[in-house]
């Protein structure tokens, strides 16, 4: 079969995580024959509920996440499905999780997956211990955030190590999971075209943008507490910056890949308080509209308070020090409520050394290899080629070589990322998961931003919903004489 068999255990199985992604993952992975016959899944939750209902909404949770449900499926599906009702803050009820196991205990190792707020990763890995619920085997799933700065995410990362080892606390970013995201690695390593052109010899920027066209979406309070530097820069853009930055590993082991992606956290250049005036530009947005429809303010929105500093776009220059990329800026924007959603790296390279066409041709533009992660995914390489025809001479003219996914495999959905780091946890592959020491040198470089940052203090840059963040995200960029892709 596709992998080992185990006993998931989700907490916090009746919330929207579970039911948007988890159970929608879980099903697909069973559909395709993924699971072993023998896997089970125990979903945890407060609410008091028989297992006949909680399978019943368990169901019509998929019903409404899920593409491809097939009624024999779902029904075997949810077959695998047992349910507990259990108060995870109350020390006194694991005992009934250690009865469960051991009433229906069928050797299958357990892999706890906490889907649930992260003030409760410290109590309920205590009680798995107390009630003995944990043995040297058993794996741990934790989502991002992982703290709220390096001081925080220490203390997290400390309780969970008390019970697992490192090897077995699986943390998820999820854009890990994206297909897109992992054919960096195939198109960096797996090509030798790219490979020996992947420096600041041969590139003079790079662009990051992960746009979002939905607000915050009634998560206000957690949002607002965070903003988009901690809630997206911190976790998704610092991994796909080192995706596209790290050097080569020696082989596709977890700890190669993560060894690497460290070293490029680690040569981050701080961005001190000089820098910060002209490297970063904080937004917020205000009412506007989304796909024409008209939308809120950041501080109109459900459950906001009446003002607020939090960050809703960022844009930043990060920059690279080491020989690889002195002197290439990574451009990065990302925010909320912008006019579409979409998370796109381009990568510019540098004009050729000497330029022998028509002078009035020359602003053309350079070659650039754009990789869209989400939608439409694939990639383009941009090139010039002449244009065709008699009369029009050794004319240039900038054209694509373009892959689509969807077009190119036509026959094969692209899987959710959390249907692939779902597998991964149960075969006990770490290599799409967060090592400690990233997550904390991530912490440490927006620990000494936020520090140097004396603005942040202050109201970030207004902007109309349904733009593309403050017009001094523009003016960062076009200060080095560039402009945004979608701009130029
Ligand atoms: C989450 C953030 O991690 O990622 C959300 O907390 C954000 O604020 C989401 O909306 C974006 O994920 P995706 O896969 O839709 O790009």
């Amino acid at each position: 079969m596709g992998s080992p068999a185990c006993d998931l255990v989700l907490f916090g199985a009746m919330g929207d995580l579970a039911s948007k992604k988890l159970f929608p993952a879980l099903y697909q992975l069973h559909r395709v024959g993924l699971l072993a016959d023998e896997t089970r899944i125990l979903a945890l939750a407060r609410r008091d509920l028989s297992e006949t209902e909680a399978r019943r909404q368990i169901g019509q949770a998929l019903a409404e996440h899920t593409d491809h449900l097939e009624e024999d499926q779902l029904a075997s599906f949810l077959a695998r499905v047992a349910y507990l009702q259990l108060d995870f803050s109350k020390g006194d009820e694991y005992q009934r999780l250690r009865e469960w196991h051991q009433n229906n205990g069928n050797g299958n190792p357990w892999i706890f997956y906490y889907a649930t707020p992260p003030g409760l990763y410290g109590p309920i890995t205590r009680y798995l211990a107390e009630a003995d619920c944990c043995d040297t085997e058993t794996r741990v799933v934790v989502e991002k955030p992982i703290g709220h700065d390096l001081a925080s995410s220490r203390e997290l990362n400390d309780q969970l190590a008390v019970v697992f080892r490192e090897e077995h606390i699986y943390r998820i970013d999820h854009y890990l999971g994206k297909e897109t995201v992992q054919n960096l690695i195939a198109l960096r390593f797996a090509n030798n075209l790219f490979a020996s052109q992947w420096d600041q010899n041969h590139i003079s920027h790079v662009e990051i943008t992960v746009a979002e066209s939905v607000g915050v979406e009634g998560r206000w309070a957690y949002f607002n507490s965070a903003g988009q530097l901690r809630d997206m820069v911190q976790s998704h853009v610092l991994q796909l910056l080192c995706l596209l930055a790290m050097d080569p590993p020696s082989d596709l082991s977890p700890d190669s890949i993560r060894d690497e992606k460290v070293k490029v956290l680690k040569a981050l250049l701080p961005l001190s308080r000089q820098r910060i005036s002209t490297h970063l530009v904080r937004g917020q947005y205000t009412a506007g509209s989304s796909d024409g429809i008209p939308v809120p303010g950041y501080l109109e929105e459900e459950d906001a308070e009446g003002s607020s500093n939090t960050e809703t776009f960022i844009a930043l220059k990060a920059e690279i020090s080491n020989w690889r990329w002195a002197g290439v800026p990574f451009y990065i924007r990302t925010g909320k409520r912008l006019p579409e959603k979409r998370s796109e790296i381009i990568v510019h390279f540098k004009p050729a050394p000497h330029y022998i066409f028509d002078p009035d041709q020359e602003h053309l533009a350079n070659n650039k290899l754009i990789i869209r992660l989400q939608p439409d995914e694939g990639m383009a390489l941009q090139i010039l080629t002449k244009d065709q025809g008699l009369s029009r001479g050794m004319r240039l003219r900038p054209g694509p070589l373009e892959l689509t996914f969807a077009e190119a495999f036509e026959d094969e959905r692209i899987p959710d990322a959390y249907e692939r780091l779902l597998l991964e946890v149960i075969k006990g592959n770490q290599y799409l998961f967060v090592r400690r020491d990233e997550v904390e040198y991530a912490w440490r470089w927006v620990d000494q931003l936020l520090a140097n940052c004396e603005e942040c203090a202050s109201h970030p840059k207004r902007y109309a919903a349904g733009t593309w963040g403050p017009v001094a995200s523009i003016a960062m960029i076009t200060q080095d004489g560039r402009s945004w892709y979608d701009d130029a």
